[in-house]
C-alpha cells in the first residue's frame, strides 16, 4: 500500500521529477491531488501542462486503487465509497446525538464559538476519542493537532484519558503537536502532514484555532482579501487531507460579535464565509450558565437541532454528569440538612429573589456616596 503510493510508482514520473516534487514538499501520490496542478506548478516551477498531466496520472492511480472515486459515479458506487467513513464518538450521549454517531472522517467540522465555550476542551476530549478501539466508538487512531494558540495542555489528556479508563501515557504519545507561529507555518505543517498521517495512522486533525493567525497578522479593511485567499487555502487542504486520507478534520473559530445583526444570533465566525462553505459540517457552541449548549448550524443530512452539554475533568460531558457531581458537592460541603439544601438552591434561582437582591445595593451605593462627600466639603 505504502509502495504504491511512492511517487515514482506514477509512470512517466522519473527520479528528476520526483526530487523537484519532494523538495518542494509533495512526498506520495496522495500528496498531489491534496495540492492540485495549480499548486503544483507553482511550487516546483514546473509547465502547468506537466503539472496536470502529473496530477491526472495520480488521480487515475488512486481511482484505481480505490482510495478515491472517478470522475462519473454511480450513486451505488458513492454509497459504497461513504461506507468506508468512520465516525469517533463524543464521549457523550448528548453529542452523539447531534452529530449522528460522533465526528465523521473524509469531513471537515467546523465549531465556533465565543471565547470559554469549550472548542479547545472538545479537541482535546476528541484527541483521546479518536483512540479508542472501532468496538468502544474511535477509530483507534492518531492525532495530528496543529496548536496556533498555545492552548493545547497535556495535562487536559492526561484528565481526560484517565476519566475514560486509558492509559494516559500511551494516549499522549499517539498526539502529534504541531505549534504553528504564524499563518504561513500553519500552511506548511498541512503542506507537509502527509508522510506524518500516513506512517502515524493519523484519524484526526485539529487546527484549533483555525482562523485566529490569520486575523492577527491581516489587519484591516485593505488586507481582507489576502487574508480570505490564504485562509482558503488552508481550509481547502485541510477538507481535502481529510477526503483522501479518509480522516476527520476539526477546525475551530472564535466570533465576534456583530453590532449590525438585528435578528438572531448577534456573532459570526471570524473566518467568515470561508471556512464556512468549505466545512462539511459546522456546529456552534455557546455558553449557558456552567451548561453549553451545540446547534448543528449547517449540514447536508442532519436536522438542524440544539444539545444542550457540559465540561468537566473528562473534557465534554452530558450534563446528567455535572449535576450529579455538583449535587455530589453540595451534600459534602453542608452535611446536615440534605432536603433544606435542595430547597435553598431552587429558591435562589427563582427571578423575584435575584430582584430583591439588586434593589439594596443601589440603596447602599447612595448612602455611601453621601457620607463620602459630606467630610470633604468641611
Ligand atoms: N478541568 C476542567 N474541568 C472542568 N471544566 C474545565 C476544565 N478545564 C477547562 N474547563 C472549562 O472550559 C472552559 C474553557 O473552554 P475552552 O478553553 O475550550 O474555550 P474555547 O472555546 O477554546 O475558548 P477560546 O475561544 O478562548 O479559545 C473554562 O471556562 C472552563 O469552564
Ligand atoms: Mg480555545
Amino acid at each position: 500500500m505504502v509502495e504504491d503510493l511512492r511517487l515514482d510508482s506514477l509512470e512517466g514520473v522519473g527520479p528528476v521529477t520526483t526530487r523537484k516534487l519532494s523538495d518542494a514538499g509533495v512526498h506520495n501520490v496522495m500528496d498531489l491531488i491534496v495540492r492540485g496542478p495549480v499548486e503544483i506548478a507553482a511550487i516546483t516551477g514546473m509547465e502547468k501542462d506537466t503539472a496536470e498531466k502529473i496530477v491526472e496520472k495520480a488521480r487515475q492511480h488512486l481511482v484505481e486503487g480505490g482510495i478515491i472515486a472517478s470522475h462519473f459515479t454511480r450513486a451505488t458506487e458513492i454509497y459504497k465509497h461513504r461506507q468506508n467513513i468512520g465516525k469517533i464518538t463524543t464521549g457523550t450521549n448528548c453529542l452523539d446525538t447531534l452529530f449522528d454517531g460522533g465526528l465523521e472522517t473524509q469531513a471537515l467540522t467546523e465549531v465556533y464559538g465565543e471565547f470559554g465555550c469549550g472548542k479547545t476542551q472538545f479537541a482535546h476530549t476528541m484527541s483521546v476519542m479518536v483512540q479508542k478501539s472501532k468496538e468502544e466508538g474511535g477509530l483507534d487512531g492518531s492525532v495530528l493537532y496543529i496548536d496556533t494558540e498555545n492552548t493545547f495542555r497535556p495535562e487536559r489528556i492526561v484528565s481526560i484519558a484517565k476519566a475514560h479508563d486509558m492509559d494516559p501515557e500511551k494516549v499522549l504519545d499517539r498526539i502529534i503537536v504541531a505549534r504553528a507561529y504564524n499563518s504561513s507555518h500553519q500552511i506548511l505543517i498541512l503542506e507537509e502532514s502527509g508522510p506524518v498521517i500516513e506512517e502515524n495512522n493519523v484519524k484526526l486533525i485539529v487546527a484549533d484555532s483555525a482562523v485566529g493567525l490569520f486575523r492577527a497578522e491581516y489587519l484591516g479593511r485593505g488586507t481582507l482579501a489576502v487574508r480570505q485567499q490564504k485562509l482558503n487555502h488552508f481550509v481547502h487542504l485541510l477538507s481535502r487531507i481529510a477526503e483522501t486520507y479518509n480522516c476527520a478534520a476539526l477546525a475551530t473559530n472564535q466570533v465576534m460579535a456583530s453590532p449590525d445583526v438585528f435578528f438572531g444570533d448577534p456573532t459570526r465566525p471570524i473566518g467568515g464565509n470561508v471556512v464556512a462553505h468549505t466545512s462539511t459540517y459546522r456546529i456552534y457552541f455557546k455558553k449557558s450558565g456552567k451548561k453549553r449548549i451545540a446547534r448543528m448550524v449547517d449540514s447536508p443530512h442532519h436536522p438542524e437541532e440544539e444539545v444542550i452539554f457540559a465540561l468537566g475533568e473528562a473534557g465534554v460531558i452530558d450534563p446528567e454528569d455535572i449535576d450529579k457531581k455538583t449535587t455530589k458537592k453540595v451534600i459534602v460541603k453542608k452535611s446536615t440538612k440534605k432536603t433544606k439544601d435542595l430547597e435553598i438552591e431552587a429558591t435562589v434561582e427563582t427571578p423575584e429573589i435575584e430582584a430583591t437582591v439588586e434593589t439594596p445595593e443601589i440603596e447602599a451605593t447612595v448612602e455611601i456616596e453621601s457620607d463620602d462627600f459630606e467630610p470633604t466639603e468641611e
